[in-house]
């Protein structure tokens, strides 16, 4: 994986437009990008298969998006990615990352279990504006050290 710069932000959202739902937009990977996120893509022969980004807030992070190429997916593509954005925010000193996910989104729930996320809470009608409807379920992945056992 290597840093994604603005010059990527086509074939990622290209991407994007393939598999999620409910898409960002370009500019929102823009915005990403000017506001110093961490955004990360996979290349590999000079293509891109798949991003993600980080937001860091303070000492904890929240992962914004992850993505994978529908002719790459469920190669492990998507656990190498999530698992360096742990690495990354761990090596960041950071102690918690949390992301939002759609209830029904099986296949992101289970990657984020293995990967170490639990649910920490529930959000209903989460996704009411532009997104389609939906809950949300909030997950929390504890990078360093344990607080009375909690995520
Ligand atoms: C979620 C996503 C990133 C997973 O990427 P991937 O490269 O296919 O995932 P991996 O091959 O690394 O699989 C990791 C685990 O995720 C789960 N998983 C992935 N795809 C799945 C599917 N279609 N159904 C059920 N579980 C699935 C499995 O637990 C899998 O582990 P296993 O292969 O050992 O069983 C990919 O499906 C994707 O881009 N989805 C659309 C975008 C999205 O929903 N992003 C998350 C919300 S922002």
């Amino acid at each position: 994986m290597r840093d994604m710069v603005p010059a990527d932000v086509d074939a990622v959202f290209a991407i994007e437009q393939a598999v999620q739902a409910y898409p960002w937009t370009r500019g929102n990977f823009a915005d990403a990008l000017n506001n110093g996120y961490f955004c990360r893509v996979d290349e590999a022969g000079g293509e891109i298969r798949g991003y993600a980004v980080l937001m860091p807030v303070m000492d904890e992070a929240e992962l914004l998006n992850i993505g994978v190429a529908a002719d790459q997916q469920r190669r492990g593509l998507g656990r190498a990615m999530l698992l360096e954005m742990l690495d990354l925010a761990r090596g960041k000193n950071m102690i918690r990352v949390f992301l939002e996910v759609r209830a029904s989104n099986t296949a992101a729930l289970a990657l984020y279990r293995s990967a170490g996320f639990v649910e920490i809470g529930l959000r209903r009608g989460y996704y009411r504006n532009a997104g389609g409807g939906g809950d949300a379920i909030t997950m929390a992945c504890r990078l360093k050290g344990e607080i009375d056992g909690q995520a």
